[in-house]
């Protein structure tokens, strides 16, 4: 796995998408594009919000993808621009320290993420460069489209620097280097976007980082339904919350069991510590923490830390005005949760008979698990997902995020085209903007591969 992504060889005869982008890089730069890189976004079958308290998630890679060309030139700048109209052309000289507005997130700063963090991995000045960005990932839709472009600039600006690196490594430095944008991601996406192959959805475990292939029953599909509703994750502080809640969480628990709080930052480091099973961990959240939210006062009592302490220990730019915290909620839902997915995995691997229902009743206990505890669902996709399970999916849950975006299905293959048919009546043609958007919306998916260059 310490391998780096590959090199294909591609005919742009026959790809309408690569002849169109190369056209449009002719155009605009008067020279044709040296080579293409592409990375794909994800979809997460089971595991949601516990990748950043350390634990293992299950994804797999789609088909949409970002697709980049590119050309390396002495012009000292790198030169962007997006075939979607709505994205506007931006230059940056290679000379100057890469800046990242947080507070104003446009497109190109995700780009600019994954060229900072091969910039600093390498040591290097980069090479001035020409690109143009071509993306399928519905963005703000729970699929990871910042993150593929993330990864799809850090893997163009390896490429074009000359550097090499494997994909395990490109994994690591760009899901730290999505923090510039000011989310405090697990590392989930990327590593999906890197370490994906075709044909299986992976067991991504982290520290170290690892894939292990998870072999999908043959009697069912995926299939993905976008409710319509956007979420953007850095530019709310939804996400964040749940971050700072689970640190908090964390350090109560080792509090109460006589460990040092000031030590421990994740969830699962705390059961590490204890050397607990997860169901143990289970019942030590109910015995410590009140289900009623905890104020500021009262954890910084239990902590023994002041006010400014919590300000500057504990919360993160955007979650400073945050005043009331769940504790227990959010961590029975990360324990619980990450039980589950190796249950699913344990069941992939088994393969029993009922499997598939297997499966998808832990999706179902997952999103019920998202929606009540975790809180990260809302009316449209509660609502979406209960059409899906009405329309014959076995399970089914909301899938990256959260706050709005995509829901995952998992429907026997039977009934997949009365499933779609059904979906389609009741959520998408009821209501004209859903209607208008339901081509790109509801889709079955298959597990893709990782994140490769193109030379033609
Ligand atoms: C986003 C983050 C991931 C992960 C999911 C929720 O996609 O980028 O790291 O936390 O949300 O599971």
């Amino acid at each position: 796995m310490a391998t780096n992504p590959p090199k294909l060889k591609t005919k742009l005869a026959g790809n309408e998408r690569l002849q169109n982008l190369k056209n449009t890089f002719e155009k605009k730069y008067g020279e044709s594009p040296l080579f293409y890189a592409y990375a794909p976004g994800r979809v997460n079958l089971i595991g949601e919000h516990i990748d950043y308290c350390g634990y293992s998630v299950l994804p797999m890679a789609i088909e949409q993808n970002i697709l980049t060309a590119v050309s390396v030139n002495s012009s000292g700048t790198i030169q962007l621009a997006n075939m979607n109209p709505q994205f506007k052309d931006f230059t940056v000289s290679c000379l100057e320290d890469i800046a990242i507005d947080r507070d104003n997130p446009k497109w190109y700063y995700y780009f600019l993420c994954g060229v900072k963090a091969i910039q600093e991995k390498c040591g290097i000045t980069l090479s001035g460069m020409s690109c143009v960005v071509d993306g399928t990932v519905p963005p703000s839709s729970g699929l990871s489209s910042s993150s593929a472009l993330v990864c799809c600039a850090g893997l163009v600006t390896m490429e074009a620097n000359q550097k090499s690196l494997s994909k395990l490594v490109l994994a690591e430095i760009c899901a730290k280097c999505e923090c510039y944008i000011g989310t405090e991601g697990g590392g989930m996406d990327q590593s999906i976007s890197f370490l994906a192959e075709e044909g299986t959805a992976k067991l991504i475990e982290f520290q170290p980082l690892r894939a292990t292939d998870v072999k999908l029953p043959d009697g069912a599909v995926f299939v993905i339904s976008n409710c319509c509703k956007e979420m953007n994750k850095a530019a709310s502080s939804h996400y964040n919350i749940r971050v700072v809640e689970c640190r908090i969480a964390t350090k109560m628990l080792a509090q109460a069991r006589g460990l040092d709080p000031s030590k421990l930052l994740k969830l699962s480091e705390a059961q590490k510590e204890l050397r607990a099973s997860l169901e143990e961990m289970l019942a030590l959240v109910d015995e410590v923490l009140h289900p009623e939210p905890y104020t500021r006062e009262e954890i910084c009592k239990v902590l023994h830390i002041t006010s400014e302490q919590f300000t500057t220990e504990l919360l993160s730019a955007n979650t400073l005005h945050m005043t009331h915290f769940k504790l227990h909620q959010r961590a029975k839902h990360v324990y619980g949760e990450a039980a589950r997915v190796l249950q699913f995995k344990a069941v992939c691997d088994s393969e029993p008979a009922e499997s598939v229902q297997l499966l998808g009743d832990l999706m179902n206990q997952s999103h019920a698990s998202c929606r009540d505890l975790y809180e990260c669902s809302c009316p449209e996709l509660d609502q979406l997902v209960g059409i899906c399970l009405k329309s014959g999916a076995v399970g089914s849950r909301l899938t990256g995020a959260g706050w709005g975006g995509c829901a995952v299905s998992m429907v026997p293959n039977e009934k997949v085209e009365s499933f779609l048919h059904a979906v389609r009546e009741a959520y998408y043609l009821p209501d004209p903007r859903r209607a208008a958007m339901e081509k790109q919306s509801l889709f079955v998916t298959k597990p893709g591969g990782g994140a490769a260059v193109f030379l033609e």
